[in-house]
């Protein structure tokens, strides 16, 4: 089983995997728990390139450069994990580059879709859930910390992404779940797990 979770940043995605992964182990399940991009060495290491470098970067460097880290996560811990039947839970995965690249940036989305299939080697989520929230309040809850090079990007820019992640659900309503993640974080766990608990 694969799950991930999407959303702009501020979305309060991470703090609902780390729950998720909470209440799976209770139950018993082996758990992973991923972020993309990361989760290797090499991974975490474009993972700087991509984040921490203030320097402008060509969008198309920054589409490959974020396929080329899940090419290597999907190879070394992805595809082993779920051969040994692990629950992977994966803080974002191909919809963020849609929704950021696709949308945010304007790049054209299906030589993205080509680029995710070429990278995951055709690995899908099982599930996703997308926690939708408007842009104020994404900026409310991202006000006190150091914004990173995609979270300068502008409100346009956020704006589209929005507009992209949201499309992305509406296009799949079978894998994606979309929550709204304006509320209490406990009010969104309990739609999550609840959500879960029907799949699982
Ligand atoms: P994020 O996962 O939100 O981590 P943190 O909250 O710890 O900063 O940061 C990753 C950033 O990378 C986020 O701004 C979204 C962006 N991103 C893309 O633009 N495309 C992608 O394909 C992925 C995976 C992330």
């Amino acid at each position: 089983m694969f799950i991930t979770f999407e959303g702009i940043d501020g979305c309060g995605k991470t703090t609902q995997l780390n729950k998720v992964a909470e209440f799976l182990k209770s139950q018993g399940r082996k758990v992973l728990t991923l972020r993309e991009p990361g989760g290797t060495e090499i991974s975490e290491k474009i993972r700087e390139l991509l984040l921490q470098s203030k320097k402008e970067m060509h969008s198309m460097t920054e589409l490959l450069l974020f396929e080329a880290a899940r090419a290597e996560l999907i190879d070394k811990v992805i595809r082993p994990a779920s051969k040994e039947g692990e629950i992977i839970l994966c803080d974002r995965f191909y919809d963020s580059t849609l929704a950021y690249q696709g949308f945010g940036r304007e790049m054209n989305t299906d030589d993205i879709r080509l680029l995710n299939r070429l990278a995951t080697g055709g690995i899908k989520p099982d599930l996703t859930f997308y926690f939708h929230v408007s842009l104020n309040i994404s900026k409310q809850r991202s006000s006190n910390r150091n914004l990173d090079r995609m979270e300068s990007a502008g409100d346009d820019f956020f704006l589209r992404v929005i507009e992209g992640f949201n499309k992305l659900a509406a296009d799949e309503p079978e894998r994606v779940i979309k929550i709204d993640a304006s509320r209490e974080i406990s009010d969104v766990s309990d739609d999550v797990i609840c959500e879960l608990k029907k799949i699982l």
